[in-house]
């Protein structure tokens, strides 16, 4: 089954999920969609010292708006802060080091924020991991779910009361096409039960984050909540992760500043917050969940079950006691 699983995913991706694929997209963008300011607008982005989350931050820094970069090492951070300030002469570029992986201090950082900031218009859960070995985090949560759900899941939790009192407040959540070959699954949340995959656990994250924005978008009607999938971009998440796939796709995937695109779009764009939120989008577009005749639809019920194990797992980690936020 996995092997099937792998050759759909693979199938499916190779045709628009290229630099091809986004160059044939591109021809029906709507140039004037991203001919808007930033000024005054703030935007915190997850992992943007690298990839998609980088290019996606030098573009809002161009724009005039307030970035928030979430970075898990100070080094590379400072780096990639130093070369947004320079190329977009934008000094509203703040740096917060919080590993996601570290749920407690994930809970801790975003509530410091909120008694910090005023304003949060645009949150974007960027930063994700494919981890093939299982590993646990402090509070003895698997690591992928704890970097690609519990931090995202946290986070925007967190954040919502903020975003609520901000104007045009979106959530941004960057998942990946190959959630399409998983149905969720809520009753092994840290991958204890048979052998461990890590291409199919990253999957699985990627699939539970589009429940996630789906749920969330019911929930909150003031938010404009979407998800998205980039397209296979050159990026060290690829070609650490799956070097063998970077070495056969090679000049076939996309740039970064083209995976970025639909991340931007989604977060600038004023036909955005006309859109129905809780959409998965790829290449500007509003896309399927699911492949067709797919056996990856879930219940009410099943979702409501997954988002009530969240809380339960976040409830639990946030009771945890209390120890000094070593992040700004
Ligand atoms: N590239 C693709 O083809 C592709 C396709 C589908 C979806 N995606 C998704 O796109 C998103 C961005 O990835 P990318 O391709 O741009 O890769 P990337 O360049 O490697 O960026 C990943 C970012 O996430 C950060 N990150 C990872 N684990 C973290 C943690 N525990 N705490 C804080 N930050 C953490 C990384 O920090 P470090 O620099 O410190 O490692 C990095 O900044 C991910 O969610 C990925 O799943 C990518």
């Amino acid at each position: 089954m996995s092997l099937y699983r792998n050759t759909v995913w693979f199938l499916n991706g190779i045709q628009q999920y290229t630099r091809k694929g986004y160059e044939e997209a591109c021809k029906s963008f709507e140039p004037k969609d991203l001919e808007v300011s930033a000024v005054g607008r703030h935007f915190m982005i997850t992992g943007a010292n690298s990839g998609i989350g980088r290019a996606t931050a030098m573009v809002v820094a161009k724009k005039g708006g307030t970035v928030h970069m979430v970075c898990r090492n100070k080094g590379r951070a400072e780096e990639a802060r130093a070369a947004i300030v320079n190329e977009s002469g934008n000094t509203e570029v703040f740096i917060h080091i919080v590993d996601l992986s570290q749920t407690h201090k994930v809970s801790q950082f975003a509530e410091n924020f909120k008694k910090q900031f005023s304003s949060l218009n645009v949150l974007i859960n960027n930063a994700g991991c494919m981890l093939h070995k299982r590993e646990l985090n402090a509070e003895g949560l698997e690591k992928n779910f704890a970097t690609n759900i519990m931090g995202v899941y946290i986070l925007t939790q967190t954040l919502i009361p903020l975003l609520q009192m901000s104007r045009d407040p979106r959530v941004i959540t960057v998942s990946s096409g190959g959630m399409l070959v998983q149905k969720l699954r809520f009753d092994d949340l840290q991958s204890e039960k048979g052998s461990f995959d890590g291409l199919m656990v990253y999957a699985q994250n990627k699939r539970q984050q589009v429940v996630l924005t789906e749920q969330w978008a019911k929930a909150n009607p003031l938010i404009h909540f979407s998800v998205m999938h980039p397209g296979w971009v050159d990026t060290p998440a690829v070609s650490s992760s799956m070097p063998e796939f970077h070495h056969m796709m090679g000049e076939r995937l996309r740039t970064v500043e083209q995976g970025a695109d639909t991340v931007v779009w989604l977060a600038l764009s004023r036909v955005v917050s006309r859109m129905c939120s809780g959409q998965f989008f790829q290449d500007r577009q509003p896309v399927p969940t699911h492949l067709p005749l797919a056996w990856t639809h879930s219940s009410a019920d099943e979702m409501q079950t997954f988002m009530n194990r969240l809380e339960t797992i976040a409830r639990a980690v946030q009771s945890l006691p209390h120890s000094n936020p070593d992040q700004e």
